[in-house]
């Protein structure tokens, strides 16, 4: 596997809205085209395989009097993963900044005041620096082996990225997709379900792991996850089977599970285009340590690869 690729992947900035490095660095490697809202597609076939490239963040709203940068969410990013993150601000430059936590020293106060602390103490400093209103913000990414995992943020979706890149090299014979804007309501993907001429979609996600009345008895290293319900319904059970069916012939493992939100599997069923997500376990979504297993990357990997060339 090649890890320095995946790497690259996760640490390029993509909040949702401002996916352009994450598409740049896709065409630079294994070529494709970018469409009218910034999806990038490569390949030829009627199997379209989607992963999305944007990623969660925060996006600056103005710097108040004191140079302290205010901020909103760009998709769910939980709350308790805020206080105490390195943060880079994408303005004019890549600004590094941090969102501080009170002391244990001080007495508490209830509610904490959340800023991005970029070294400014006014206005003036802070556009200085090249600090502008709706620049996105990422979280800093360390990108760490730990035991059998890989451990960052973004890793959702950037998993799903670097493996369609990996079997567009190896299986050039179906359709690919790197869609935008999928944490702020799937939006690359539903202009890409009108227009693509294709049987059927299989996303490539992270799922949230693991909470059985949610997920059902699915586990990290497990294998990739058949999504067959998530909060936008149930998914085709011909096409779960037929997946299934193919995994098993090729000794792939798969886990059959549910997921809580959404993927872009839903814009796809929404069109009329039968779609379901593969998912790839991810402890800790959404935060700045998101994990998954080696493992099940290695067989994420496998099994687009064999449907590319049997579904
Ligand atoms: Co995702």
């Amino acid at each position: 596997m090649d890890l320095q690729l995946l790497r690259r992947l996760v640490e390029v900035p993509g909040v949702s809205g401002h996916e352009e490095r994450v598409a740049g660095l896709i065409r630079e490697s294994v070529g494709g085209l970018l469409d009218d809202m910034g999806n990038v597609r490569a390949g030829n076939g009627k199997v379209l395989f989607v992963a999305h490239m944007d990623e969660v963040g925060l996006l600056v709203t103005h710097v108040d009097s004191e140079g302290k940068v205010r901020f909103r969410k760009v998709g769910g990013v939980p709350d308790q993963a805020l206080p105490s993150q390195h943060v880079v601000v994408h303005g004019e430059a890549d600004i590094p900044g941090v969102i501080g936590v009170e002391p244990p020293h001080f007495s508490k106060t209830d509610k904490q005041d959340l800023y991005i602390d970029v070294g400014a103490s006014s206005p003036e400093e802070a556009a200085e620096l090249g600090v502008t209103p709706f620049s996105p913000v990422t979280f800093l990414k360390a990108f760490r082996e730990v035991g059998k995992y890989l451990s960052s943020r973004a890793m959702d979706d950037r998993v799903g990225c670097w493996i369609l890149m990996e079997a567009y090299k190896r299986a050039p014979d179906a359709a690919y997709a790197w869609t935008v804007q999928e944490e702020v309501g799937l939006v690359g993907a539903k202009a890409l379900a009108r227009s693509a001429d294709v049987r059927a979609a299989i996303i490539v996600d992270t799922l949230a792991c693991c909470n059985p009345s949610i997920t059902g008895n699915v586990r990290p290293g497990g294998g990739p996850v058949l999504r067959v319900f998530d909060n936008y319904g149930p998914y085709p059970r011909k096409l779960a089977s037929r997946i299934a069916e193919i995994a098993r012939m090729h000794d792939i493992p798969i886990q059959v599970g549910g997921g809580g939100g959404g993927t872009d599997a839903a814009a796809f069923q929404q069109a009329g285009v039968p779609a379901i997500a593969i998912g790839i376990p991810n402890k800790y979504a959404h935060s700045s340590v998101e994990m998954v297993h080696v493992d099940d990357l290695r067989n994420t990997l496998r099994l687009v690869i064999t449907l590319a060339s049997e579904l």
